[in-house]
C-alpha cells in the first residue's frame, strides 16, 4: 500500500484493487471499536466507503454490459435500464428524486449493442436530472417513472421504454428541434459538446429500426420514449421523432 501512496494512486487502489476496496471497511470497523472517535469522523468514513462501493458497482456494471463497441447481442432492456439507474443513483438521491417503475421483466430480448442503448438511457436520465436541478422547485416532489412494455404498432411488435420526469417539461416551440444536432438550451459552460445527447439517442435508435418520441406539457414534465422493434419485426418504423 505504501508504494501506492507514494505513486499517488491511492484512489485507484481504494476503488479498483480488490484488497484496496476492503480497506475502508476495515478502517470503519476499527473506528467503531474506538469509543472516543468522533461521530463526524465515522460518518465521513461511511460516506467515502459508500461512494467507493458505488463507484466499483458502476465499473462492474459497465464491464458487464459494455461489451466491445459494435457488438450486438440479445439483451433484456429492463436489465440495461436497471444498470443505468444505478449509475445515476447518487445524482437522484442528492436531488431527492424518487424512481418508480413498471417494467415488464418477461419482454422478449432485443438484438442490440448494449453499450449504445445504455448510453441512450444515460443521456435521457442526465437530461431529466439537469432539467430538475435547473427548475429546483421546493414545492415539487420530483419523480422519474420508468416503464418497459410490448406494444403492437402498425401490426408489428415493438418494445417501448418510457422515461418520464415531472420536471419543467419542454416548451412547444422547442419540441420540433429538440433532437437536432447542436440544439441546447443550456448555458455553455466551456464544455465542447452541447446539444448532442438526444441527437445521439435518436440516431442510435433509428440504426436498430426504432424511433424516439417525446410527450411533454410545459410545467408538468417530459416523457421520452425509446421504441425498438422486437425480433419478429424486420422493417423499421416510418419516420423518426
Ligand atoms: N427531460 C427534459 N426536460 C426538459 N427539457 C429537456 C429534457 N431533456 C432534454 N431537454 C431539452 O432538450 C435540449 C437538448 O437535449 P440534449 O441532450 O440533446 O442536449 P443538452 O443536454 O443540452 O447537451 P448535451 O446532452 O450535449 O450535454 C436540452 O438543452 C433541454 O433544453
Ligand atoms: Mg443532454
Amino acid at each position: 500500500m505504501m508504494q501506492h501512496l507514494k505513486n499517488g494512486t491511492i484512489q485507484q487502489f481504494l476503488s479498483s484493487d480488490p484488497s484496496g476496496r476492503q480497506y475502508l471497511d476495515v478502517i470503519r470497523e476499527l473506528m467503531e471499536c474506538q469509543e472516543h472517535i468522533s461521530a463526524e469522523g465515522l460518518s465521513m468514513i461511511n460516506s467515502i466507503s459508500a461512494k467507493l462501493h458505488h463507484i466499483s458497482e458502476i465499473i462492474e456494471l459497465q464491464q458487464r454490459f459494455m461489451g466491445e463497441l459494435g457488438t450486438e447481442n440479445m439483451v433484456q432492456l429492463g436489465n440495461i435500464l436497471d444498470a443505468s439507474v444505478v449509475i445515476f443513483e447518487e445524482s437522484f438521491n442528492k436531488r431527492n428524486v424518487t424512481i418508480s417503475q413498471d417494467i415488464n421483466r418477461e419482454l422478449p430480448e432485443v438484438l442490440i449493442d448494449s453499450s449504445v442503448i445504455m448510453q441512450v438511457f444515460i443521456n435521457i436520465f442526465k437530461n431529466a436530472v439537469e432539467a430538475i436541478s435547473e427548475e429546483n422547485s421546493s414545492n415539487k416532489k420530483y419523480n422519474i417513472f420508468l416503464s418497459a412494455k410490448k406494444a403492437l404498432l402498425e401490426g408489428k411488435n415493438y418494445v417501448v421504454i418510457a422515461i418520464r420526469d415531472n420536471g419543467p417539461g419542454v416548451p412547444d416551440e422547442i419540441k420540433k428541434k429538440i433532437f437536432d444536432f447542436g440544439f441546447s438550451t443550456k448555458k455553455n459552460d466551456g464544455r465542447a459538446s452541447h446539444g448532442v445527447g438526444l441527437h445521439f439517442c435518436v440516431n442510435s435508435v433509428a440504426k436498430y429500426g426504432g424511433r424516439m418520441e417525446l410527450d411533454s406539457k410545459q410545467g408538468e414534465g417530459a416523457e421520452f420514449r425509446v421504441i425498438l422493434p422486437l425480433p419478429d419485426t424486420k422493417e423499421g418504423l416510418p419516420g423518426v421523432a
